[in-house]
């Protein structure tokens, strides 16, 4: 019935994270990179940018299905779960953050191209998920900057503000100028 989004650049923890918060708080866990697999919700493949060129309208769809088949509440991972058209059935929603350095070194141990991994710290330094996010969900939204923290850190701290012991308010964080 309701969901906590977790969101965030591909590398700031968001799978790992997620599934130490749903076990622990055993809440059920989607994760938007699998089921949009499963489910074959994307239209090809971006050779040039190695994205899967994902179909949003069939991933907000099947998102609505399962959240109407619930009185529970889920958890959905993934980069794109703050933007699934979904915004009234959201309770919460948490971008994990990471510095930039922090940032390309997680994404180093992906074999992707120097490119790619560019252009997500870039989008990081930004704040581009956290901007999309406020957009959409206002003061839902709260961040977590996982740089100088482990996994079980994070999800403590998420597992506090589902709580209502804590809040993280958008804003705090600059990585600017470590970028430049
Ligand atoms: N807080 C953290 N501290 C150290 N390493 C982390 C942290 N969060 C994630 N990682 C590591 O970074 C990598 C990316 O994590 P992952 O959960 O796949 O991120 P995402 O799902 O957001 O792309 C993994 O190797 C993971 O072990
Ligand atoms: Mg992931």
């Amino acid at each position: 019935m309701a969901a906590v989004i977790i969101t965030g650049t591909p590398g700031t923890g968001k799978t790992t994270v997620s599934k130490i918060v749903s076990k622990t708080l055993n809440t059920p866990l989607i994760a938007l990179n699998e089921l949009i697999i499963d489910k074959h919700l994307y239209n090809g493949h971006d050779d040039e940018k190695g994205y899967k060129i994902v179909d949003m309208e069939a991933l907000s769809s099947e998102i609505n299905l399962i959240l109407d088949s619930t009185d529970k509440q889920l958890i959905i991972e993934g980069h794109l779960a703050h933007d699934l058209g979904v915004d009234e059935k959201v309770d919460t929603v948490i971008v994990l953050r990471a510095r930039p350095s922090v940032l390309r070194d997680r994404l180093k141990k992906r074999e992707w191209p120097d490119s790619k991994i560019q252009e997500n710290v870039e989008a990081e330094a930004l704040d581009l998920c956290t901007f999309e996010s406020v957009e959409t969900h206002g003061d839902k939204v709260h961040e977590v900057d996982t740089s100088d923290l482990d996994v079980d850190d994070v999800s403590e701290i998420i597992i506090q503000i589902l709580n209502g012991n804590k809040q993280l308010p958008p804003g705090k964080i600059n990585y600017l100028e470590e970028l430049f």
